[in-house]
């Protein structure tokens, strides 16, 4: 099926959707995303969403095109043209098209390129690796320095995808100065006991927004929640493991660096905070 993409304004069959050779996205990496869950034809935690990209704008003195309920509305006709159950909204925002190729960014004469495309994932929430776990191993952080900021440079982490697939396990996991950052596309969880640990915000990892409900979720199901970093030792060592994105929402972690987790099965609390975070998410969708 062909699919519909929106593209500054318009809804056009994803043949027909054309961005220039001189956008700044294409030629600088210079622009910033965001993928959005839909379950059951809903938006999972689109506000969250939507909060971080005018946040990631805002760092990278871009501005924001839409206002929220514009962006929501923009959200809805992708779902409703596409005809999507399950699966993902991605939405990018670049720096646009000045004419040519300078350093400099260009003045507010040049607008921004806005595309929207869907990913029609049937059965998203039911993921059978929720049921095994993915396995993971090591590598250097090597990306730049404000990894909160959602952009579009994602050279390394796709590194790090190839990788972890050569190594014929699920993710890797970035590590620097001895402690995990996160995955590739994902933020990173160990737990001892009845605790939760995972590290604290900053400028070294993206802020997942998914990250924010499971915390929240993990507080009023009465369990403990220690934002610090880990080490991969540590993570070998712990009780369970897990990560949390968007799209994989929550999945349990079994195997670091060739090392089982636990049991080397998924866990009870990790099974537990992903189907409190569906059944949440699933109530506040919109
Ligand atoms: N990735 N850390 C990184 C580096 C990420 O790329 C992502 C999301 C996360 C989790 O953030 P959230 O819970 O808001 O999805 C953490 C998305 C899913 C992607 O690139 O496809």
């Amino acid at each position: 099926m062909t699919r519909t993409v929106y593209l500054n304004g318009d809804y056009l069959p994803e043949h027909e959707a054309k961005v220039s050779v001189f956008d700044r996205g294409f030629l600088m990496a210079d622009g910033v995303y965001e993928v959005t869950s839909v379950l059951d034809g809903k938006l999972i935690d689109f506000q969250g969403h939507c909060v971080r990209l005018a946040r990631s704008l805002g760092e990278l003195e871009m501005k924001n095109p839409h206002t929220e309920a514009e962006w929501l509305e923009i959200h809805r006709q992708m779902v409703a043209r596409n005809g999507i159950v399950d699966g993902m909204i991605y939405l990018q925002v670049t720096r646009g098209n000045p004419g040519d190729r300078d350093f400099a960014y260009p003045g507010p004469e040049t607008e921004p390129t806005v595309v929207l495309f869907t990913q029609s994932k049937p059965g998203l929430a039911d993921n059978p690796a929720a049921k095994t776990g993915w396995k993971v191993i090591s590598i250097p952080d090597i990306r730049w320095g404000r990894r909160d900021i959602k952009t579009v440079q994602l050279l390394y982490p796709s590194m790090g995808k190839m990788a972890a697939k050569k190594a014929g396990v699920d993710d890797s996991w970035f590590v620097e100065d001895g402690v995990v950052t996160e995955g590739t596309s994902n933020n990173t969880y160990i737990v001892k006991g009845n605790r939760i640990i995972t590290r604290q915000l900053s400028h070294d990892i993206l802020h997942g927004i998914t990250r924010a409900a499971v915390l929240r979720f993990a507080v009023e199901a009465q369990m403990e929640v220690e934002e610090r970093p880990f080490t991969i030792a540590e993570a070998q060592a712990a009780d369970e493991a897990f990560i949390s994105s968007a799209s994989a929402f929550v999945m349990p972690v079994v195997e670091v660096d060739g090392k089982a987790v636990g049991t080397g099965k998924p866990g009870h609390v990790v099974a537990r905070l992903r189907e409190i975070y569906l059944d949440e998410m699933r109530k506040a969708a919109v």
